[in-house]
């Protein structure tokens, strides 16, 4: 394989199981080394579409390569793929040394061998010294290593992974993310990773696919899909975003003026839709893009008034709600307590300021 050929290559791949479409003809590419997530609310296709690279399920239509081989008509176990699951299937009976093992059980290794890998993958998982104890004596975030452990003992091209992190409480489940992520970059393997919470997506992923209804809305890195969501979906679903409506006045290249209504006529960068005068178009602003402050600001490109309806102190950083006139839904924002510029908080109803920035929002297509 030459550098520049991906380890995965999904071609118009669809799936239906009798009258579901469970996956509608995605496409996408995912290089070596790679840590790729698929994101999405739950039943979009992000199983079906794993299972298929797995070779547990055959595309209704389409192609997947792995490696540049197409896989129609090769069988799970042939494939350079090995899958962990949510619920970490690792066997009670057996010890961890044996269940790490397992993964080598067809490859008749001679025994010193086979001990020498598993100690190095104790190392790996950070489990030195773990290798007799048996399932029941293990964490939940533990066991889940030790399951890695023996996905990875082969070495697989690709390691697939179905909402890994699931069965985990809050604090355990950040803290995997940043050691899987850690092993992922050691091994260099390529990893292919489901989960339907965003933040867990952004805090692990080098490109993430988000996914919808069994289609692909947007394939990008956590910034990009952050910053510069291709459309509506994607805004709402990646953090929380403001929209106003508004139309389109002129289009300048990548920025347009478009009429937003109370909030006058505003400038902004386009995303990825083509645009024309006249056009229906949201305009989309992040709650920490906007400042808020009492008094009218002297420098800001865009400013609008409004009444201070609900404040959250949530230690490093406060929300607000600011109802706008002629907006039927207050305005989200939010500020660091460290640069407020908001003096005097408290939720008493009061007028305040809001201002951006023109590169701080972006326009949308409306549908
Ligand atoms: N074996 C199956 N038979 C029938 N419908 C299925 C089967 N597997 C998945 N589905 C359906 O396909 C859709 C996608 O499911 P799935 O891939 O599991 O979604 P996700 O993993 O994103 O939650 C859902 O509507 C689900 O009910
Ligand atoms: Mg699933």
């Amino acid at each position: 394989m030459s550098s520049s050929d991906p380890m995965i290559s999904i071609r118009s791949v669809a799936k239906s199981f009798g009258p579901v479409r469970a996956v509608e003809a995605v496409s996408m590419e995912i290089a070596e080394g790679e840590f790729f997530s698929l994101l999405g609310p739950s039943g979009c296709g992000k199983t079906t579409l794993l299972r298929m690279l797995a070779g547990f399920e055959t595309p209704t239509s389409g192609e997947i390569f792995i490696d540049d081989q197409p896989m129609s008509s090769v069988p799970p176990h042939q494939r350079p793929v090995n899958m962990v699951f949510q619920s970490y299937a690792i066997f009670p009976h057996l010890n961890v040394r044996a269940n790490i093992a397992y993964g080598l059980r067809k490859q008749k290794l001679p025994k010193q061998q086979q001990n020498a890998m598993v100690d190095e993958m104790l190392e790996l998982i950070k489990l030195p010294g773990y290798g007799d104890r048996r399932s029941h004596e293990l964490s939940g975030g533990e066991r889940q290593r030790v399951a890695l452990a023996r996905a990875l003992i082969k070495r697989p091209k690709v390691l697939l992974l179905d909402e890994p992190l699931g069965a985990l409480d809050k604090q355990l489940r950040e803290q995997m993310q940043l050691e899987l992520r850690a092993l992922q970059r050691s091994v260099g393997i390529t990893f292919v990773f489901v989960t339907h919470d965003q933040e867990e997506a952004l805090t692990m992923s080098d490109r993430i696919a988000v996914m919808s209804k069994g289609r692909c809305l947007q394939i990008d890195t956590p910034n990009r899909l952050y910053e510069a969501p291709s459309n509506r979906e994607v805004a709402a679903f990646i953090g929380t975003i403001n929209f106003f409506d508004a139309s389109i006045k002129s289009v300048n290249g990548e920025t347009a003026n478009v009429d937003a209504g109370v909030l006058g006529e505003v400038k902004a960068p386009v995303g990825d839709g083509t645009f024309a005068s006249g056009m229906k178009v949201l305009l989309a602003i992040r709650p920490e893009k906007l400042s808020i402050e009492s008094k009218k600001p002297k420098r800001s490109a865009h400013a609008v008034e409004g009444v201070l309806d609900a404040a959250a102190y949530l230690g490093e950083r406060s929300h607000y709600y600011v109802r706008v006139d002629g907006i039927e839904r207050p305005i989200a924002v939010s500020a660091q307590n460290a640069h407020r510029m908001l003096e005097g908080i408290d939720d008493q109803p009061r007028p305040v300021w809001l201002s951006w920035s023109s590169d701080s929002a972006v326009i949308l297509d409306a549908k």
